[in-house]
Protein backbone atom coordinates (compact mmCIF):
# COMPACT_ATOMS: atom_id res chain seq x y z
CA UNK A 1 0.00 0.00 0.00
CA UNK A 2 1.18 3.51 -0.60
CA UNK A 3 -0.83 6.45 -0.02
CA UNK A 4 -2.09 7.19 3.25
CA UNK A 5 -5.12 5.77 3.56
CA UNK A 6 -3.78 2.27 2.78
CA UNK A 7 -3.25 1.70 6.16
CA UNK A 8 -6.78 1.30 7.26
CA UNK A 9 -8.18 -0.64 4.05
CA UNK A 10 -9.28 -4.14 4.88
CA UNK A 11 -10.52 -2.34 8.19
CA UNK A 12 -14.15 -1.62 7.22
CA UNK A 13 -16.15 -2.47 10.40
CA UNK A 14 -15.13 -0.18 13.43
CA UNK A 15 -14.47 -4.12 15.20
CA UNK A 16 -11.82 -4.69 12.40
CA UNK A 17 -10.20 -1.38 13.24
CA UNK A 18 -10.08 -2.28 16.87
CA UNK A 19 -8.08 -5.13 16.42
CA UNK A 20 -5.76 -3.74 14.01
CA UNK A 21 -5.30 -1.02 16.32
CA UNK A 22 -5.51 -3.21 19.24
CA UNK A 23 -2.70 -5.26 17.82
CA UNK A 24 -0.54 -2.15 16.32
CA UNK A 25 -0.65 -1.09 20.30
CA UNK A 26 0.92 -4.55 21.26
CA UNK A 27 3.42 -3.84 18.51
CA UNK A 28 4.58 -0.53 19.77
CA UNK A 29 5.33 -1.92 23.47
CA UNK A 30 7.25 -5.06 22.16
CA UNK A 31 9.15 -2.60 20.24
CA UNK A 32 9.61 -0.46 22.34
CA UNK A 33 10.54 -2.33 25.32
CA UNK A 34 13.01 -4.31 22.84
CA UNK A 35 14.73 -0.83 22.11
CA UNK A 36 14.40 -1.31 18.72
CA UNK A 37 15.87 1.01 16.06
CA UNK A 38 14.72 4.57 16.46
CA UNK A 39 13.34 4.84 13.11
CA UNK A 40 11.39 1.30 12.96
CA UNK A 41 9.68 2.59 16.75
CA UNK A 42 8.97 6.12 15.16
CA UNK A 43 7.15 4.29 11.76
CA UNK A 44 4.73 1.76 14.42
CA UNK A 45 3.96 4.64 16.28
CA UNK A 46 2.66 6.99 13.41
CA UNK A 47 0.52 4.07 11.75
CA UNK A 48 -0.82 3.44 15.75
CA UNK A 49 -1.28 7.54 15.61
CA UNK A 50 -3.16 7.21 12.17
CA UNK A 51 -5.38 4.18 13.10
CA UNK A 52 -6.25 6.46 16.06
CA UNK A 53 -7.40 9.01 13.89
CA UNK A 54 -9.67 6.59 11.31
CA UNK A 55 -11.19 4.90 14.79
CA UNK A 56 -12.72 8.44 15.99
CA UNK A 57 -13.65 9.29 12.69
CA UNK A 58 -15.23 6.06 12.08
CA UNK A 59 -17.19 5.43 15.29
CA UNK A 60 -17.55 9.17 16.95
CA UNK A 61 -15.21 8.29 20.08
CA UNK A 62 -11.61 7.28 21.02
CA UNK A 63 -9.96 4.27 20.80
CA UNK A 64 -9.60 2.80 24.75
CA UNK A 65 -7.76 -0.34 24.93
CA UNK A 66 -9.81 -3.01 26.47
CA UNK A 67 -12.79 -1.21 25.03
CA UNK A 68 -14.18 -2.79 21.90
CA UNK A 69 -16.78 -0.87 19.98
CA UNK A 70 -20.43 -1.27 20.55
CA UNK A 71 -22.90 -1.94 18.19
CA UNK A 72 -23.79 1.38 17.73
CA UNK A 73 -20.85 2.29 16.24
CA UNK A 74 -21.74 1.01 12.68
CA UNK A 75 -19.31 2.24 10.17
CA UNK A 76 -20.86 5.48 8.73
CA UNK A 77 -21.87 5.74 5.03
CA UNK A 78 -18.84 7.70 3.99
CA UNK A 79 -15.80 5.63 5.46
CA UNK A 80 -12.56 6.16 6.39
CA UNK A 81 -11.00 8.20 3.14
CA UNK A 82 -14.28 10.23 3.53
CA UNK A 83 -13.48 12.85 6.26
CA UNK A 84 -11.02 15.10 6.61
CA UNK A 85 -8.54 16.21 9.56
CA UNK A 86 -10.83 18.94 10.57
CA UNK A 87 -13.16 17.85 12.57
CA UNK A 88 -16.10 19.50 11.33
CA UNK A 89 -15.35 18.95 7.60
CA UNK A 90 -16.54 16.53 5.33
CA UNK A 91 -15.59 15.56 1.88
CA UNK A 92 -15.82 12.66 -0.60
CA UNK A 93 -17.36 12.76 -4.18
CA UNK A 94 -20.22 13.23 -2.62
CA UNK A 95 -20.67 15.63 0.05
CA UNK A 96 -18.62 18.30 0.88
CA UNK A 97 -19.63 20.02 3.85
CA UNK A 98 -18.16 22.47 7.10
CA UNK A 99 -19.06 24.69 9.51
CA UNK A 100 -16.32 26.94 9.18
CA UNK A 101 -16.99 30.16 7.17
CA UNK A 102 -13.74 30.32 5.70
CA UNK A 103 -14.42 26.80 3.99
CA UNK A 104 -12.61 23.88 4.35
CA UNK A 105 -9.37 23.68 5.92
CA UNK A 106 -7.30 22.28 3.14
CA UNK A 107 -3.91 21.99 5.05
CA UNK A 108 -4.80 19.85 7.29
CA UNK A 109 -7.39 18.06 4.53
CA UNK A 110 -4.36 17.46 2.50
CA UNK A 111 -1.74 16.77 4.98
CA UNK A 112 -2.91 14.84 7.52
CA UNK A 113 -5.88 12.83 5.87
CA UNK A 114 -5.32 12.30 2.45
CA UNK A 115 -1.42 12.47 2.24
CA UNK A 116 -0.81 14.08 -0.84
CA UNK A 117 1.46 17.31 -1.06
CA UNK A 118 0.85 21.15 -0.68
CA UNK A 119 1.61 23.19 -3.78
CA UNK A 120 3.95 25.56 -2.57
CA UNK A 121 6.16 28.54 -3.80
CA UNK A 122 8.83 26.34 -4.82
CA UNK A 123 6.99 23.78 -6.96
CA UNK A 124 5.01 27.00 -8.77
CA UNK A 125 8.41 28.64 -9.55
CA UNK A 126 8.78 25.20 -10.75
CA UNK A 127 6.17 24.92 -13.17
CA UNK A 128 6.52 28.65 -14.32
CA UNK A 129 10.33 27.92 -15.25
CA UNK A 130 9.77 24.18 -17.20
CA UNK A 131 6.40 25.84 -19.12
CA UNK A 132 8.22 29.70 -19.78
CA UNK A 133 4.93 31.23 -18.87
CA UNK A 134 3.73 32.94 -15.82
CA UNK A 135 1.52 30.89 -13.66
CA UNK A 136 -2.23 30.51 -14.60
CA UNK A 137 -4.24 32.73 -11.20
CA UNK A 138 -5.10 29.39 -9.92
CA UNK A 139 -1.41 28.68 -8.91
CA UNK A 140 -0.80 31.89 -7.88
CA UNK A 141 -3.45 32.25 -5.58
CA UNK A 142 -3.69 28.58 -4.10
CA UNK A 143 -7.06 27.47 -5.63
CA UNK A 144 -5.05 24.27 -6.65
CA UNK A 145 -3.56 23.68 -3.47
CA UNK A 146 -2.18 19.89 -4.13
CA UNK A 147 -0.23 17.66 -5.81
CA UNK A 148 0.98 13.89 -5.97
CA UNK A 149 3.82 13.62 -7.77
CA UNK A 150 4.13 16.66 -9.50
CA UNK A 151 7.73 17.14 -9.36
CA UNK A 152 8.17 13.52 -11.14
CA UNK A 153 6.06 14.86 -13.77
CA UNK A 154 8.15 18.00 -14.33
CA UNK A 155 11.38 16.07 -13.96
CA UNK A 156 10.39 13.94 -16.83
CA UNK A 157 9.27 16.86 -19.24
CA UNK A 158 12.27 18.47 -19.00
CA UNK A 159 14.40 15.63 -20.19
CA UNK A 160 11.88 15.33 -22.55
CA UNK A 161 9.07 12.81 -21.98
CA UNK A 162 6.28 14.06 -21.84
CA UNK A 163 2.72 13.25 -20.43
CA UNK A 164 -1.09 13.68 -21.07
CA UNK A 165 -3.71 15.36 -19.12
CA UNK A 166 -7.33 13.49 -18.11
CA UNK A 167 -9.90 15.40 -16.34
CA UNK A 168 -13.88 14.93 -16.42
CA UNK A 169 -17.21 15.82 -15.32
CA UNK A 170 -20.04 13.90 -14.12
CA UNK A 171 -22.78 15.16 -16.38
CA UNK A 172 -25.46 15.53 -13.79
CA UNK A 173 -27.89 18.20 -15.44
CA UNK A 174 -27.80 20.15 -18.41
CA UNK A 175 -27.20 23.32 -16.21
CA UNK A 176 -23.34 23.85 -15.10
CA UNK A 177 -22.36 26.71 -13.04
CA UNK A 178 -19.29 28.56 -12.99
CA UNK A 179 -17.61 26.97 -10.28
CA UNK A 180 -17.44 23.67 -12.77
CA UNK A 181 -15.66 24.99 -15.16
CA UNK A 182 -12.36 25.59 -12.93
CA UNK A 183 -11.39 22.27 -13.63
CA UNK A 184 -11.32 22.92 -17.26
CA UNK A 185 -10.15 26.77 -17.15
CA UNK A 186 -7.04 25.17 -15.54
CA UNK A 187 -6.76 22.30 -17.99
CA UNK A 188 -7.44 24.31 -20.86
CA UNK A 189 -4.10 26.30 -19.91
CA UNK A 190 -1.86 23.11 -19.26
CA UNK A 191 -2.83 22.27 -22.63
CA UNK A 192 -1.82 25.45 -24.14
CA UNK A 193 1.63 25.69 -21.89
CA UNK A 194 2.86 21.91 -21.77
CA UNK A 195 1.08 21.53 -25.44
CA UNK A 196 -0.02 17.98 -24.64
CA UNK A 197 -3.28 15.93 -25.40
CA UNK A 198 -6.29 15.34 -23.40
CA UNK A 199 -8.89 13.15 -22.65
CA UNK A 200 -11.80 14.11 -21.10
CA UNK A 201 -14.11 11.63 -19.61
CA UNK A 202 -17.93 12.47 -19.43
CA UNK A 203 -19.23 9.90 -16.57
CA UNK A 204 -22.53 9.86 -17.23
CA UNK A 205 -23.02 6.17 -16.31
CA UNK A 206 -21.90 7.61 -13.42
CA UNK A 207 -24.54 9.95 -12.93
CA UNK A 208 -27.30 6.93 -14.29
CA UNK A 209 -26.21 4.43 -11.43
CA UNK A 210 -26.40 7.64 -8.43
CA UNK A 211 -29.06 9.88 -9.54
CA UNK A 212 -32.77 9.35 -10.62
CA UNK A 213 -32.55 10.10 -14.16
CA UNK A 214 -32.70 7.73 -17.06
CA UNK A 215 -29.32 6.01 -19.06
CA UNK A 216 -30.93 8.59 -22.29
CA UNK A 217 -30.85 11.53 -20.05
CA UNK A 218 -27.52 11.44 -18.66
CA UNK A 219 -26.38 10.67 -22.24
CA UNK A 220 -27.81 13.84 -23.10
CA UNK A 221 -26.72 15.55 -20.73
CA UNK A 222 -23.29 14.67 -21.15
CA UNK A 223 -23.58 16.10 -24.77
CA UNK A 224 -24.97 19.42 -23.40
CA UNK A 225 -22.19 19.69 -21.09
CA UNK A 226 -19.15 18.81 -23.91
CA UNK A 227 -20.47 22.08 -25.55
CA UNK A 228 -19.99 24.19 -22.49
CA UNK A 229 -16.63 22.12 -22.31
CA UNK A 230 -15.58 22.85 -25.60
CA UNK A 231 -16.94 26.50 -25.21
CA UNK A 232 -13.30 26.50 -22.33
CA UNK A 233 -11.66 26.91 -25.91
CA UNK A 234 -10.19 23.16 -25.86
CA UNK A 235 -7.59 22.74 -29.07
CA UNK A 236 -9.56 19.95 -31.34
CA UNK A 237 -6.30 18.48 -32.61
CA UNK A 238 -5.41 17.47 -29.04
CA UNK A 239 -8.42 16.96 -26.87
CA UNK A 240 -10.71 13.65 -27.09
CA UNK A 241 -13.92 13.85 -24.96
CA UNK A 242 -15.89 10.98 -24.56
CA UNK A 243 -19.19 9.91 -22.90
CA UNK A 244 -18.69 6.51 -20.76
CA UNK A 245 -21.96 5.29 -22.32
CA UNK A 246 -20.69 5.26 -25.56
CA UNK A 247 -16.83 4.41 -25.22
CA UNK A 248 -17.16 1.73 -22.78
CA UNK A 249 -18.47 -0.47 -25.60
CA UNK A 250 -16.65 0.64 -28.68
CA UNK A 251 -13.39 0.40 -27.00
CA UNK A 252 -11.53 -3.27 -26.49
CA UNK A 253 -8.52 -1.77 -24.80
CA UNK A 254 -10.64 0.81 -22.49
CA UNK A 255 -12.77 -2.27 -21.48
CA UNK A 256 -9.53 -4.30 -20.51
CA UNK A 257 -8.27 -2.44 -18.69
CA UNK A 258 -11.29 -1.60 -16.44
CA UNK A 259 -11.46 -5.39 -16.01
CA UNK A 260 -8.11 -5.28 -15.31
CA UNK A 261 -8.80 -2.86 -12.05
CA UNK A 262 -11.68 -4.67 -11.03
CA UNK A 263 -9.39 -7.70 -10.74
CA UNK A 264 -7.17 -5.83 -8.03
CA UNK A 265 -9.57 -4.18 -5.51
CA UNK A 266 -11.80 -5.89 -3.38
CA UNK A 267 -15.26 -4.94 -2.30
CA UNK A 268 -13.48 -4.43 1.03
CA UNK A 269 -11.07 -1.67 -0.08
CA UNK A 270 -14.14 0.31 -1.90
CA UNK A 271 -15.83 0.24 1.40
CA UNK A 272 -13.59 1.45 2.59
CA UNK A 273 -12.62 4.13 0.24
CA UNK A 274 -16.19 5.55 -0.84
CA UNK A 275 -17.88 3.98 2.29
CA UNK A 276 -20.58 1.41 -0.10
CA UNK A 277 -22.94 -0.87 1.75
CA UNK A 278 -24.36 -3.82 0.94
CA UNK A 279 -27.46 -1.92 0.09
CA UNK A 280 -25.75 -0.56 -2.84
CA UNK A 281 -26.37 -1.47 -6.47
CA UNK A 282 -23.40 -3.41 -8.12
CA UNK A 283 -23.14 -0.66 -10.38
CA UNK A 284 -21.97 1.78 -8.19
CA UNK A 285 -19.09 -0.73 -6.46
CA UNK A 286 -17.57 -1.28 -9.65
CA UNK A 287 -17.67 2.16 -11.04
CA UNK A 288 -14.28 3.22 -9.83
CA UNK A 289 -13.07 1.26 -12.13
CA UNK A 290 -13.93 3.18 -14.95
CA UNK A 291 -12.78 6.10 -13.52
CA UNK A 292 -9.52 4.96 -12.91
CA UNK A 293 -9.09 2.98 -16.31
CA UNK A 294 -8.70 6.95 -18.66
CA UNK A 295 -5.38 7.00 -16.41
CA UNK A 296 -3.58 4.49 -18.36
CA UNK A 297 -2.62 5.66 -21.69
CA UNK A 298 -3.75 2.45 -23.52
CA UNK A 299 -6.96 2.99 -23.08
CA UNK A 300 -6.73 5.04 -25.83
CA UNK A 301 -5.10 3.13 -29.16
CA UNK A 302 -6.57 5.48 -30.97
CA UNK A 303 -4.39 8.81 -29.68
CA UNK A 304 -1.51 6.16 -27.88
CA UNK A 305 -1.31 2.98 -29.53
CA UNK A 306 -0.59 -0.01 -27.57
CA UNK A 307 1.51 2.24 -25.25
CA UNK A 308 0.97 1.90 -22.02
CA UNK A 309 3.92 4.14 -20.08
CA UNK A 310 2.93 7.26 -20.90
CA UNK A 311 3.11 9.37 -18.01
CA UNK A 312 -0.78 10.75 -16.63
CA UNK A 313 -1.68 14.12 -14.79
CA UNK A 314 -4.96 14.34 -13.32
CA UNK A 315 -6.00 18.00 -12.98
CA UNK A 316 -9.84 17.70 -10.43
CA UNK A 317 -11.59 19.04 -7.36
CA UNK A 318 -10.26 17.13 -3.99
CA UNK A 319 -13.16 15.61 -3.73
CA UNK A 320 -11.96 13.17 -6.65
CA UNK A 321 -8.86 12.46 -4.78
CA UNK A 322 -10.68 9.17 -3.66
CA UNK A 323 -10.33 7.22 -6.63
CA UNK A 324 -7.16 8.25 -7.79
CA UNK A 325 -5.92 7.06 -4.75
CA UNK A 326 -7.24 3.94 -5.41
CA UNK A 327 -6.27 4.13 -8.91
CA UNK A 328 -2.79 5.10 -7.74
CA UNK A 329 -2.70 1.64 -5.41
CA UNK A 330 -3.47 -0.54 -8.43
CA UNK A 331 -1.32 1.30 -11.03
CA UNK A 332 1.83 -0.78 -10.33
CA UNK A 333 0.22 -4.40 -9.91
CA UNK A 334 -1.23 -3.93 -13.18
CA UNK A 335 1.88 -2.56 -14.35
CA UNK A 336 1.15 1.17 -15.16
CA UNK A 337 2.53 4.88 -14.05
CA UNK A 338 0.71 6.01 -11.21
CA UNK A 339 -1.04 9.03 -12.65
CA UNK A 340 0.03 12.27 -10.92
CA UNK A 341 -2.63 14.74 -9.38
CA UNK A 342 -2.79 18.55 -9.45
CA UNK A 343 -5.55 19.28 -6.84
CA UNK A 344 -8.29 22.37 -6.51
CA UNK A 345 -9.90 23.83 -3.52
CA UNK A 346 -13.92 23.81 -3.57
CA UNK A 347 -16.06 26.50 -5.12
CA UNK A 348 -17.90 28.15 -2.33
CA UNK A 349 -21.79 28.63 -2.58
CA UNK A 350 -23.38 32.18 -2.87
CA UNK A 351 -24.36 31.55 0.76
CA UNK A 352 -20.93 30.72 1.75
CA UNK A 353 -18.23 28.78 2.13
CA UNK A 354 -19.70 26.21 4.29
CA UNK A 355 -20.50 23.96 1.09
CA UNK A 356 -20.05 23.48 -2.33
CA UNK A 357 -22.40 24.44 -4.85
CA UNK A 358 -25.20 22.40 -5.86
CA UNK A 359 -26.75 22.51 -9.81
CA UNK A 360 -29.74 21.86 -7.85
CA UNK A 361 -30.28 25.03 -6.60
CA UNK A 362 -30.52 28.16 -8.70
CA UNK A 363 -30.19 30.59 -5.74
CA UNK A 364 -26.19 29.04 -4.58
CA UNK A 365 -24.47 29.77 -7.56
CA UNK A 366 -24.11 31.73 -11.17
CA UNK A 367 -25.11 29.46 -14.12
CA UNK A 368 -23.72 29.70 -17.42
CA UNK A 369 -26.89 30.50 -18.63
CA UNK A 370 -27.71 33.01 -16.32
CA UNK A 371 -28.45 36.77 -17.58
CA UNK A 372 -26.33 39.87 -16.83
CA UNK A 373 -29.36 40.82 -15.10
CA UNK A 374 -29.58 37.26 -12.95
CA UNK A 375 -25.81 37.79 -12.30
CA UNK A 376 -26.60 40.93 -10.60
CA UNK A 377 -29.70 40.25 -8.57
CA UNK A 378 -28.10 36.67 -7.59
CA UNK A 379 -24.59 38.60 -6.74
CA UNK A 380 -26.40 41.30 -4.83
CA UNK A 381 -29.47 39.09 -2.93
CA UNK A 382 -27.29 36.12 -2.16
CA UNK A 383 -23.82 36.48 -1.97
CA UNK A 384 -22.84 36.14 1.47
CA UNK A 385 -20.68 39.19 3.16
CA UNK A 386 -17.94 39.66 5.33
CA UNK A 387 -19.48 43.41 5.70
CA UNK A 388 -20.49 45.15 8.72
CA UNK A 389 -24.63 45.48 9.18
CA UNK A 390 -24.23 49.25 8.95
CA UNK A 391 -22.47 51.85 7.03
CA UNK A 392 -20.87 53.27 9.60
CA UNK A 393 -19.55 50.45 11.37
CA UNK A 394 -18.13 48.76 7.91
CA UNK A 395 -16.55 52.39 7.62
CA UNK A 396 -14.82 51.84 11.55
CA UNK A 397 -14.28 48.84 11.56
CA UNK A 398 -13.57 47.30 8.01
CA UNK A 399 -14.79 44.06 6.25
CA UNK A 400 -14.21 40.58 6.62
CA UNK A 401 -12.65 39.55 3.09
CA UNK A 402 -11.87 36.06 4.08
CA UNK A 403 -15.75 34.67 4.73
CA UNK A 404 -16.68 37.25 2.10
CA UNK A 405 -18.10 35.48 -0.86
CA UNK A 406 -17.53 37.94 -3.76
CA UNK A 407 -14.11 38.57 -2.77
CA UNK A 408 -13.65 34.78 -2.67
CA UNK A 409 -14.71 34.79 -6.60
CA UNK A 410 -13.14 37.46 -7.48
CA UNK A 411 -9.84 35.82 -6.13
CA UNK A 412 -10.98 32.97 -8.97
CA UNK A 413 -11.80 34.90 -11.56
CA UNK A 414 -9.62 38.73 -11.28
CA UNK A 415 -6.68 38.21 -13.11
CA UNK A 416 -4.77 41.17 -12.06
CA UNK A 417 -3.36 40.62 -8.61
CA UNK A 418 -2.38 44.04 -7.61
CA UNK A 419 -5.96 44.85 -8.32
CA UNK A 420 -7.25 42.13 -6.22
CA UNK A 421 -4.92 42.93 -3.14
CA UNK A 422 -5.58 46.49 -3.21
CA UNK A 423 -9.44 45.51 -3.23
CA UNK A 424 -8.47 43.40 -0.16
CA UNK A 425 -6.75 46.00 1.68
CA UNK A 426 -9.55 48.54 1.08
CA UNK A 427 -12.04 46.13 2.02
CA UNK A 428 -10.19 45.36 5.27
CA UNK A 429 -10.05 48.95 5.95
CA UNK A 430 -13.73 50.03 5.55
CA UNK A 431 -12.63 52.21 2.45
CA UNK A 432 -14.43 49.50 0.19
CA UNK A 433 -18.29 49.22 0.96
CA UNK A 434 -19.72 45.51 0.58
CA UNK A 435 -22.12 47.10 -2.19
CA UNK A 436 -19.18 48.39 -4.21
CA UNK A 437 -16.83 44.92 -3.38
CA UNK A 438 -20.21 43.41 -4.56
CA UNK A 439 -20.05 45.17 -8.29
CA UNK A 440 -17.19 44.60 -9.01
CA UNK A 441 -17.33 40.92 -8.84
CA UNK A 442 -20.74 41.68 -10.93
CA UNK A 443 -18.63 43.31 -13.62
CA UNK A 444 -16.24 41.22 -13.82
CA UNK A 445 -19.04 38.17 -13.91
CA UNK A 446 -21.49 39.35 -16.64
CA UNK A 447 -18.65 40.02 -20.30
CA UNK A 448 -16.81 36.45 -17.98
CA UNK A 449 -20.47 34.71 -18.28
CA UNK A 450 -21.11 36.31 -21.95
CA UNK A 451 -18.60 35.28 -23.52
CA UNK A 452 -18.98 32.14 -22.74
CA UNK A 453 -22.45 32.36 -23.85
CA UNK A 454 -20.92 33.54 -26.85
CA UNK A 455 -18.48 31.12 -27.34
CA UNK A 456 -21.27 28.23 -26.73
CA UNK A 457 -23.41 29.36 -29.32
CA UNK A 458 -20.78 28.56 -31.50
CA UNK A 459 -20.03 25.02 -30.70
CA UNK A 460 -21.90 23.05 -33.33
CA UNK A 461 -23.39 19.21 -33.13
CA UNK A 462 -20.59 18.40 -35.89
CA UNK A 463 -17.82 20.27 -33.85
CA UNK A 464 -19.11 18.12 -30.71
CA UNK A 465 -19.15 14.75 -32.76
CA UNK A 466 -15.32 15.56 -34.29
CA UNK A 467 -14.13 15.93 -30.49
CA UNK A 468 -15.94 12.94 -29.70
CA UNK A 469 -14.78 10.86 -32.30
CA UNK A 470 -11.99 8.62 -31.47
CA UNK A 471 -9.15 9.63 -33.64
CA UNK A 472 -5.28 10.46 -33.89
CA UNK A 473 -4.28 13.15 -31.75
CA UNK A 474 -1.57 15.48 -32.90
CA UNK A 475 1.07 16.30 -30.44
CA UNK A 476 4.77 14.58 -29.96
CA UNK A 477 5.91 12.22 -27.09
N1 LIG B 1 -16.70 11.75 -11.01
C1 LIG B 1 -16.52 13.06 -11.57
C2 LIG B 1 -17.77 13.92 -11.25
O1 LIG B 1 -18.74 13.45 -10.74
C3 LIG B 1 -16.29 13.04 -13.04
C4 LIG B 1 -14.91 12.59 -13.43
C5 LIG B 1 -14.58 11.44 -14.11
C6 LIG B 1 -13.68 13.27 -13.18
N2 LIG B 1 -13.26 11.36 -14.33
C7 LIG B 1 -12.66 12.46 -13.77
C8 LIG B 1 -13.35 14.47 -12.59
C9 LIG B 1 -11.32 12.86 -13.73
C10 LIG B 1 -12.01 14.86 -12.54
C11 LIG B 1 -11.00 14.06 -13.10
O2 LIG B 1 -17.76 15.09 -11.52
Amino acid sequence: MTDCQGDVEGASTPMELYEKLSEQGVKVRSLKSAKADKTKVDTAVQLLLKLKMDYKQMTGHDYKAGCPPSENDAAPNNGPAADVAGEDDTVDPWTVSTTNAKGVDYDKLIVVRFGSSKIDQELVDRIEKVCGQKPHRFLRRGVFFSHRDMHQVLDAYEKHKSFYLYTGRGPSSEAMHVGHLIPFIFTKWLQDVFDIPLVIQLTDDEKYLWKDLTVEECHRFAIENAKDIIACGFDINKTFIFSDLDYMGSSPEFYRNVVKIQKHVTFNQVKGIFGFTDSDCIGKISFPAIQAAPSFSNSFPHVFGSRKDIQCLIPCAIDQDPYFRMTRDVAPRIGYPKPALLHSTFFPALQGAQTKMSASDANSSIFLTDTPKQIKNKINKHAFSGGKDTVEEHRKYGGNADVDVSFMYLTFFLEDDEQLEKIRQDYTSGALLTGELKKILIETLQPMIAQHQERRKQVTDDLVKQFMTPRPLNFNL
